[in-house]
């Protein structure tokens, strides 16, 4: 059984403190550091004093704050999409779709390392669910056929991948999906991220929003909280009339909302702060595959190192933590069974320790092979 992992707090923007010590942090998907950003937390603290916390009741009944409606307002023209939802995390965004989609599928095809919350998502469409090999779209196309002539499917699937930052090929699948079909991305780690003006994973394929739903997280890029869903007007009225996900929930916080909000108007401000984060990656990368590291060829902000041994495991911890360097091994969805090292890199990490971080990977990492 997975256990509770250690408590670590947050220093600055790139540090943690761990056991005491504190350490650069290459971890946690906040990828421009917003959730520390001093406007956006003077958002929050100032919608805190002004409308309070909670609207303690669910938006089909008194908790419809207007807050919430010019944050869909915005949400939807920075990703350029007919309408936007909120919901109260990424999570149940997914769910909404599922309940306000039910019974509208013959079949529901799943990328076999989709997120956790398109496998719940799915069992609400009450139909058979498959899976089809990861990021394979001629694997889809085989499980699109063998579902028949006269069905009807929904294509699930991650925009951008958490366990390793590779992207789904939304070309190629809406290439092979039938007229009637339809594809959901979970675009959680895709969004602010990727594209030339961070509207995520569709924008970074050049797919526009037809026969796509888009469901995004605020707890990453935007460094917030919340879940979105980004589709038609129909879609959208369609999960407030139907979805439990919606009407039987209190929904975020208003400060959360707030800052949000000023998140969005930064993001929007600074595109410079994606090309920092590219830099900072890619400049990454390279020197980790110029020093005999392999990685995966994925474009996201994301470092996946090989499985390793029990032993290459410690003394990379060990060297990690010599470096000062918080040793991010984690058990995750996707990633390997016994766990793996995967560092995230923001915006806002140093020249100095994304070069540490190369040191230590490569004096350690090449040795793994043999
Ligand atoms: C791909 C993906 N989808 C959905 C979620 C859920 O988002 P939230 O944390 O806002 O519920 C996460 C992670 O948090 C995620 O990585």
């Amino acid at each position: 059984m997975m256990k509770e992992a250690e408590t670590l707090q947050q220093f600055g923007k790139t540090q943690v403190i761990w056991r005491g010590r504190k350490l650069a942090y290459f971890a946690g998907c906040d990828y421009f550091r917003l959730a520390r950003h001093p406007a956006v937390n003077q958002a929050a603290a100032q919608a805190c004093r002004t409308v309070g916390l909670s609207v303690s009741a669910s938006r089909r009944t008194t908790g419809n704050h207007v807050l919430y409606q010019t944050l869909e307002r915005e949400l939807a023209k920075f990703f350029r999409a007919p309408a936007a939802l909120l919901l109260p995390t990424g999570y149940l965004g997914d769910l909404a779709v599922g309940q306000a989609l039910a019974g509208q599928f013959t079949h529901a095809l799943m990328d076999a390392r989709s997120h956790g919350s398109l496998a719940t998502a799915a069992r609400f469409l009450n139909c058979p669910l498959l899976s089809f090999p990861h990021r394979h779209p001629s694997g889809l196309a085989q499980v699109i056929q063998s579902c028949g002539r006269e069905s009807r499917v929904i294509v699930l699937t991650d925009g951008m991948f958490s366990h390793d930052g590779s992207v789904a090929p939304l070309q190629e699948y809406l290439a092979v999906l039938p007229a009637n079909g339809m594809l959901l991305v979970d675009d959680a780690h895709g969004a602010g991220v990727l594209g030339k003006t961070g509207k995520g994973t569709l924008e970074h394929a050049g797919v526009d929003r037809q026969r796509i739903i888009q469901t995004i997280t605020l707890s990453k890029a935007v460094g917030a909280y919340g879940g979105t869903v980004l589709a038609s007007r129909e879609l959208r009225d369609r999960i407030v009339a139907t979805s439990n996900s919606f009407a039987g929930v209190t929904p975020m916080p208003l400060p959360l909302a707030a800052a949000a909000l000023k998140s969005l108007e930064l993001l929007g401000a600074n595109p410079e702060w994606r090309a920092q984060l590219f830099a900072n990656a890619d400049g990454l990368k390279s020197a980790l595959r110029a020093g005999g590291v392999p990685l995966p060829d994925a474009p996201g902000p994301i470092i996946p190192l090989p499985e390793c041994t029990p032993a290459q495991a410690q003394a990379l911890h060990r060297a990690l933590l010599a470096a000062e360097i918080y040793p991010s091994f984690i058990q995750y969805p996707g990633g390997p069974a016994n766990g793996y090292f995967r560092f995230v890199i923001s915006s806002a990490h140093t020249r100095a320790q994304l070069n540490a971080l190369a040191e230590v990977l490569v004096k350690s990492v090449p040795r793994w092979k043999s």
